[in-house]
Parts: C-alpha cells; sequence; structure tokens
C-alpha cells in the first residue's frame, strides 16, 4: 500500500536522491505564455516536480515558469529528457547543455533517455543506447544532472544498460493508465530498483470517460482522473498528469484523501485493453 500522503512526499531512488511522488506533465503545452503560466499554476497548487523534454520544444517557459513562480530553484524538481537525434556520446553532452541553457538552470534533477533505440531502425541497437548512458554517467559525475534514468524501456533495453553501466538507471518513465498498465515492465523495474513514472496517467483523456471507471470513481465522490492517478499512486507508480487548465491541475492534485480498495484496484487492473497509445519502443521508427 502508497501510504504517500502530499504532492511532496517522495520515492527514495537508487541513488540515494528523492524525488516527488507526483509530477507535472508538460507535452503538447505550447511554449511560451501557456507553458510559463501552467507550470506556475501546478506549482501554485502544490506541485514540485515539472516534467519537460527537449522534444516537447517548451523548456524555455518552463524555465521561466519556475522562476515566475517565486520559488527557489532547489524547490522544484526538474525532469528533461534527451532526444532521439542526440543519442552519440558528444551529441548528448551538447544537448544536456543545451536543455541547461533554456531550462536557466545550473542543474537537471532528472535527465532521462527518452526512446530507446530499437532493430527496426538499428543495427546495433545495444551500442547507440550505450553512448547517452556513458554520456549521461559523465553529465552526473560533473554535477550537471543529479539523477539518470531512461523512458519507453522495456527489458530487453535495460539489459542492453546494465550490460555497460557503472550507475544503473534510477528510474523508467512508461506509459500506464488504466487500459494499459504494463505490470511485467513495472515488475522488472522493481526487482531492480528502478522507480516507475506514469507517462499518459489519464491516457491523454481515454480513462475520463470510461463508464466502469466513472462507476468506481462515482462511490468515492472522486472524478475518474482523481481514481486513475490514485490507482497510479497505490500501485507504487509516479504519476505526470497534463493540464492547461488551473481547476484541472488543482483537481489532479486531490489524491491524497481517498483510498481505494482492493477489490476495486483489481478491478481497475484487469479492465481489458483500451487508450494505449500504440507508441510501442520495439517498433517506433523515431
Ligand atoms: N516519456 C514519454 O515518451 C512521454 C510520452 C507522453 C507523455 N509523457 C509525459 O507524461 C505527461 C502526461 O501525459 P499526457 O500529456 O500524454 O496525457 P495525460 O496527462 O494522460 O492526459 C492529458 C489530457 O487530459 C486532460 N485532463 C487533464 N486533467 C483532467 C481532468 N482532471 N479532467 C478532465 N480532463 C483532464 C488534459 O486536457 P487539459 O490540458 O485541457 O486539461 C489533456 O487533454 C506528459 O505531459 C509528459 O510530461 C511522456
Amino acid at each position: 500500500m502508497n501510504t504517500k500522503t502530499s504532492l511532496t512526499d517522495t520515492y527514495q531512488l537508487n541513488d540515494g536522491k528523492t524525488i516527488p511522488c507526483v509530477g507535472f506533465g508538460t507535452w503538447q503545452i505550447p511554449d511560451g505564455n501557456a507553458a510559463a503560466n501552467s507550470v506556475k499554476a501546478a506549482l501554485e497548487a502544490g506541485y514540485r516536480h515539472i516534467d519537460t523534454a527537449s522534444a516537447y520544444n517548451n523548456e524555455e517557459s518552463v524555465g521561466r515558469g519556475v522562476v515566475e513562480s517565486g520559488l527557489k530553484r532547489e524547490d522544484v524538481y526538474l525532469t528533461t529528457k534527451l532526444w532521439n537525434t542526440d543519442r552519440g556520446y558528444e551529441t548528448t553532452l551538447k544537448a544536456a547543455s543545451l536543455s541547461l541553457k533554456k531550462l536557466g538552470v545550473d542543474f537537471i534533477d532528472l535527465y532521462l533517455i527518452h526512446w530507446p533505440a530499437n532493430d527496426v531502425v538499428y543495427d546495433d541497437p545495444a551500442a547507440v543506447n550505450a553512448a547517452p548512458w556513458r554520456a549521461f554517467e559523465k553529465l552526473q559525475k560533473d554535477g550537471l544532472v543529479r539523477s539518470i534514468g531512461v523512458s519507453n524501456f522495456w527489458e530487453q533495453h535495460l539489459q542492453q544498460i546494465f550490460d555497460v553501466c557503472e550507475v544503473k538507471p534510477a528510474v523508467n518513465q512508461i506509459e500506464c493508465h488504466p487500459g494499459y498498465p504494463q505490470f511485467e515492465t513495472i515488475e522488472f523495474c522493481r526487482q531492480h530498483d528502478i522507480v516507475v513514472e506514469a507517462w499518459s496517467p489519464l491516457g491523454r483523456g481515454t480513462v475520463l470517460t470510461d463508464e466502469r471507471l466513472k462507476a468506481i470513481a462515482d462511490r468515492y465522490g472522486k472524478s475518474t482522473a482523481q481514481l486513475s492517478l490514485r490507482w497510479e499512486l497505490q500501485h507504487g507508480l509516479l504519476p505526470l498528469p497534463k493540464s492547461v487548465n488551473p481547476e484541472r491541475i488543482q483537481e489532479n492534485a486531490q489524491i491524497f484523501d481517498f483510498v481505494i480498495s482492493d477489490e476495486d484496484m483489481k478491478t481497475i487492473d484487469e479492465l481489458p485493453e483500451f487508450g494505449y497509445s500504440t507508441f510501442s519502443p520495439l517498433t517506433l521508427k523515431f
């Protein structure tokens, strides 16, 4: 059972650091005031963990939102990600430097490899995945990045990192929501002491209108969004809900005042697949 009681409660990482148990997602929030204002609204609502990526093209505005919130840099946990076109050793170092500049910070709390290279695109994907990881280890040694991890890595991709790493990934960020829980990857990560973050924790909106979830949520006096985020927390996952709407940003933070019963957890666990993005790390061509 997850015992988190607020947005500022943390998970322990395998590198000795901690990470706030809910993050604010920023994918598809346009650069400019939309991103800066959403980040400010999230920080006002009590979130202390912001998730962006170089591929989201909003790092500058995310950084501006943090500054305009008036919070101290060290009180906000910032994650960004390395995009696929930068996977070489030197290109990774350059990309990290650019992300630091755009975010306007002198360290990143968590840096993730956004997607693994796969054998549909590469003859030797293991070598392609090893190069950025070596650069990540250097960035961590140099103090530019506090924790390092991956995203969308399944067991075989993680194994490629384990084969070459000095430092194990602290985090794996994968798609996870009711209708697409990815329990096998979660279990593998757990065995290796890797915290799993849930991307698209609301299935990009697909969970919101699901009648089966709505019936359960109604019994707790909660929305389907809150039920889904709570289900993720109770599985020991770290959800990253995105919204540009201040009321919904607040709604998504009200997930600590109820507990889903074991029976309802099981019902949600066993829902047939729905809402899957179809972005498979095994076959994606980017
Ligand atoms: N690593 C990866 O490859 C990867 C891939 C995808 C996502 N992510 C991360 O995960 C984050 C979240 O995933 P996501 O952005 O795909 O989708 P999501 O958080 O599952 O869903 C966001 C959608 O739900 C709506 N919404 C949010 N809260 C709501 C509520 N309480 N009631 C009704 N509607 C609500 C939002 O609309 P409004 O904005 O209009 O409220 C938006 O359309 C991303 O922003 C990103 O940081 C990572």
